[in-house]
């Protein structure tokens, strides 16, 4: 393992020594988990204080600071108090003697993981992907159980992680935050991470995630697409994807294959190990595996997006926010790939913070819609179609002279009607494959992409929540970047939110005008400029469409039959 660079790279993040090409924990904290492993009666951990204890004795064997008392007292009052007795035996008895024995298997999963990184031709071991820096990490769940129980026991060193641009990983800010502002949310994200290691204990899974830091260079790139100007957005001609507006249901029940958006912090996860519990936050407690990605990921740039594919879920739940409960075991019937991945792709985009007027500026309409197009695009995908274009020579697509994109399939965009209820339905979808142009900013065609019909994008009210943005602009945003990205669809979740009451209306209102990419985008920026000028106050579907807001009911009869 010595000569692996990527290994070099996320080595100072990790809690174990390595020499003479292995990894191996401390002599100390070996002993130290032996015997955990071996149960109450001969650790002596049976309570949540004596856990804490057990905790702060590991840190200080690998050198790191001590716990903060309100996180001591956070597990004390968890496990002690909150936790009914049965569980609480269970979790000392059962549980965590098997997280001490995963966690004594950390070297050799790791060291397996090194052996078997880069089998599909790229480069897959876990490292440091750092920003600007395109890449994926594929791990195996168990190794990513056995990482997560690192962060359980609080055992990441936490020295340099800032420099960095990590986020925490650790969870002891998820007891320090239960013991310092008491509130039932949070005892309910505790008992869903708890029960992810309920449930890998009693049954290790064994599939793949991947993690994929996605980027738009900066910088004019030979092989990708570059961070779009305002002129490749008001220049597009690609066709309108199909929206579909539901009033109810939840991105991550979506029925469909399809992106599903995660509404994310630029440090991923956000508050999900303190207090924060909104979209992102909920996603990671049902999701826990999500959470290792902070370990390696820093945080996004405005041209930067995470996918991660594969990730279980373990829990159900309800509510949001302070509403938020744990509601019992959660089986996951999401089909695998070849990669022994589930067919579950999260896509992390961080929207822009509290932006206030500022979000109709051109600059950040940019900012917004590069960004999700960054998650929603296929750089991959787009490389191999101009590996195999270059190889089969349509030069017509070359053609100098033509402004046109050429080569869409025209009827894919024409039908605005989804059939996502059908699970099946859309592995059926239509296979048929075109080819499209991308151009840069001098009209030289860069890139070549397939059409699939295949996944589309799940997703809602991104960054409308605490980041104040507005949820039409947004939705309308979203919706360019998915079509240019030459996704097949968005399913749009509302949450019922008022203000979109009408997107389905106004979405089929467009689509039978024919308009581009490049038309709406133009469209949304006369708008955005006027709001900024204060030369409108209306939300952008009414003054797009002032029909559909005047109360003649006839109107809206009209537009239902369009
Ligand atoms: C979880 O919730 C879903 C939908 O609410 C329900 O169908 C399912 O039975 C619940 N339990 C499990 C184990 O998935
Ligand atoms: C997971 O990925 C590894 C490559 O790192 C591969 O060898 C293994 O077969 C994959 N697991 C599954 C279940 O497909
Ligand atoms: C478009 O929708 C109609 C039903 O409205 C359906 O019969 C047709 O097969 C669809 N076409 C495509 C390409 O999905």
């Amino acid at each position: 393992m010595e000569t692996r660079t990527d290994f070099v790279s996320i080595l100072p993040f990790l809690p174990l020594i390595f020499r003479s090409s292995t990894v191996f924990w401390p002599p100390s904290v070996v002993e130290a988990l032996k015997s955990l492993s071996q149960g109450p009666i001969h650790s002596n951990v049976n309570s949540g204080q004596l856990f804490a204890l057990a905790i702060a004795d590991l840190r200080n064997s690998l050198g790191i600071s001590a716990l903060h008392p309100s996180a001591s007292l956070g597990f004390s009052l968890f496990f002690d108090d909150l936790m009914d007795k049965d569980n609480t035996e269970k979790w000392f008895e059962e549980v965590v003697p098997q997280l001490a024995n995963l966690l004594l298997r950390l070297p050799a999963l790791l060291e397996t993981h090194y052996q078997n990184a880069d089998l599909i031709g790229m480069e897959t071991g876990l490292r440091l992907l750092d920003s600007q820096q395109s890449g994926m990490v594929l791990l195996s769940q168990e190794l990513i159980a056995a990482l997560l129980v690192c962060a359980l026991f609080c055992l990441f060193p936490t020295t340099n992680r800032g420099a960095k641009h990590l986020p925490t990983i650790n969870f002891d800010t998820l007891f320090l935050s239960l013991y310092e502002h008491y509130d039932v949310k949070q005892e309910h994200k505790i008992k869903c991470i708890l029960h992810y290691f309920e449930r890998t204990c009693s049954e290790m899974p064994m599939g793949n995630v991947s993690f994929e830091r996605k980027i738009l260079p900066l910088q004019n790139s030979q092989s990708n697409i570059v961070y779009p100007e305002t002129d490749f957005w008001s220049k597009s001609t690609v066709s309108l994807c199909r929206l579909e507006a539901r009033t109810s249901g939840l991105i991550e029940d979506q029925p469909a294959e399809a992106l599903e958006v995660d509404f994310a912090n630029k440090n991923i996860g956000g508050g999900a190990l303190r207090h924060g519990c909104v979209q992102e936050e909920i996603r990671c407690m049902i999701n826990p595996e999500l959470i290792v990605a902070r370990l390696f990921l820093p945080s996004m740039a405005d041209n930067e997006a995470i996918e991660i594919v594969g990730a279980e879920r373990f829990s159900n739940y309800s509510g949001y926010a302070a509403s938020f409960r744990f509601c019992g075991d959660h089986v996951d019937k999401k089909s695998v790939d070849t990669m022994g991945r589930r067919r579950t792709r999260i896509i992390a985009i961080d929207a822009l913070s509290r932006p206030g007027k500022r979000q109709y500026t051109l600059e950040c309409l940019l900012r917004e819609t590069n960004k999700a197009f960054c998650g929603f695009f296929d750089q991959h995908k787009s490389q191999q179609d101009q590996k195999q274009f270059e190889e089969n020579g349509l030069k017509w697509l070359l053609a100098p002279e033509s402004d046109q994109v050429s080569g869409m399939a025209p009827e894919m965009s024409k039908n605005n009607t989804l059939t996502t209820d059908d699970p099946s339905a859309s592995s059926q979808a239509d296979k048929q494959t075109s080819y499209e142009a991308m151009k840069n900013n001098e009209g030289q065609v860069v890139k070549y992409k397939e059409y699939e019909g295949e996944i589309g994008v799940a997703t809602g009210n991104w960054g409308c929540g605490a980041f104040g943005g507005d949820p039409e602009v947004k939705a309308i945003i979203q919706w360019l970047a998915a079509s240019q990205a030459l996704r097949p669809f968005i399913l749009y979740y509302t949450f019922n939110l008022e203000a979109l009451q009408k997107l389905d209306l106004v979405v089929q209102w467009i689509l039978s005008q024919g308009w581009t990419v490049g038309e709406v985008w133009n469209i949304l920026v006369e708008y955005s400029t006027q709001r900024l000028k204060r030369q409108t106050k209306l939300g952008f579907f009414n003054w797009l469409l002032p029909s559909l807001y005047d109360v003649d009911p006839m109107i809206l009869d009209v537009a239902h039959s369009m």
